[in-house]
């Protein structure tokens, strides 16, 4: 199952995706092409690195969101990707791509939605003073971190805790957690029924 992983940011998810698939721990998936909105991210220089192929495309240099994301589902035909992984990527999806792509686009979110939903996750939930907060990984739909959840971890948020070592925390919950359901999408083990999923174990 062909891969694409989409990110803005850092990249540490996408670099933990692929980390898991050279321990053979994505099961069928396999990651072929990293998209950026960010050509100067972090996560693109990964990809570099990890010589992984890039598709880098700056929006504003597109008259509208829609052709900016024509241009992306284009490549991702030509390359015959199944399945898209967003991992920090920073841009709400249009139908565009959604359509094409319906069910078979996850996203990974830091809390445990519909709790903190959006930017700043990790800050809203320090700042709400909650004691627990989390990961979730969910279908995306075009709303903003509103599809069905598949699966979610909790994270104890510590007295001391500031949004750096919160985030820091938060991050190792979610390399893990992300592989594992990042294989059970290409594995085809997520069965959605309305809102609700279940994930077949291997
Ligand atoms: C992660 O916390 C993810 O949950 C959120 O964006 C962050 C990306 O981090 N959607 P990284 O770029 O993978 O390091």
């Amino acid at each position: 199952n062909r891969i694409a992983v989409f990110a803005s940011g850092q990249g540490s998810n996408f670099a933990a995706l692929a980390e898991a698939q050279k321990a053979g721990k994505l099961g069928s998936g396999s990651i072929e092409l990293l998209v950026s909105d960010k050509p100067e991210s972090g996560a693109a220089q990964r990809a570099v690195e990890a010589g992984i192929p890039t598709l880098l495309l700056r929006p504003k240099d597109f008259a509208s969101r829609e052709l900016y994301e024509a241009e992306i589902v284009a490549e991702l035909q030509r390359r015959d990707i199944g399945l898209i992984v967003l991992a920090g990527y920073m841009r709400l999806i249009t139908p565009v791509l959604l359509t094409p792509y319906a069910e078979r686009i996850i996203n990974i979110h830091p809390s445990l939605l519909p709790a903190f939903a959006g930017i700043d996750a990790i800050g809203q939930a320090l700042n709400y003073g909650v004691k627990l907060t989390g990961v979730t990984v969910h279908y995306v739909d075009g709303g903003m971190d509103t599809g069905p959840v598949i699966a979610q971890r909790t994270v104890a948020v510590e007295d001391n805790d500031t949004a750096e070592t919160l985030a820091e925390r938060i991050h190792q919950v979610e390399h893990g957690l992300y592989a594992d359901v990042v294989a059970a999408f290409a594995d085809g083990r997520i069965e959605l029924v309305g809102r609700k999923t279940i994930i077949r174990e291997k």
